[in-house]
């Protein structure tokens, strides 16, 4: 009978993590390589604040959202203005015309 139950309790904590992750599987090492392709991490990285946020950072103030995807594949892919030093440049676009690889890599930044 106890054994039942756990059976039963470990089945539906396996459900429930199921249900929370991301119906979007991530290729980090693919995302990485691009971003670094991409001279991202000249002015990011993953937990630091450099030119720009962390994408940590990004990723807390993103959290929830349900626009947070369609925002950052956006402000990745159309040159959106920024200030850096003071100084108004456009933001570089991801280095690829594949809309899944700008998709991973935005789902990678939300998920630092
Ligand atoms: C010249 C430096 C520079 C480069 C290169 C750069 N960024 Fe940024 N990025 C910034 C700055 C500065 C901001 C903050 C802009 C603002 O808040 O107006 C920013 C903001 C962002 C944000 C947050 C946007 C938001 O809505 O909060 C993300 C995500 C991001 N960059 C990712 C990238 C990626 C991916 C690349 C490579 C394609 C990249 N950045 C290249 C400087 C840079």
């Amino acid at each position: 009978m106890k054994a039942t139950t756990s059976i039963l309790a470990s089945g539906i904590a396996a459900l429930l993590i199921g249900t929370a992750a991301p119906s979007f599987a991530v290729d980090a090492d693919a995302a990485q390589a691009l971003a670094k392709k991409s001279n991202c991490m000249k002015c990011h990285s993953v937990s630091a604040k450099k030119e720009g946020p962390s994408f940590k950072e990004t990723a807390a103030k993103y959290k929830g959202k349900s626009d947070a995807e369609q925002k950052l594949v956006t402000h990745l892919t159309t040159n959106p203005k920024i200030k850096v030093d003071g100084k108004e440049e456009e933001h570089d676009n991801l280095k690829t015309k594949n809309d899944a690889d700008v998709r991973n890599v935005v789902q990678w930044i939300l998920s630092q």
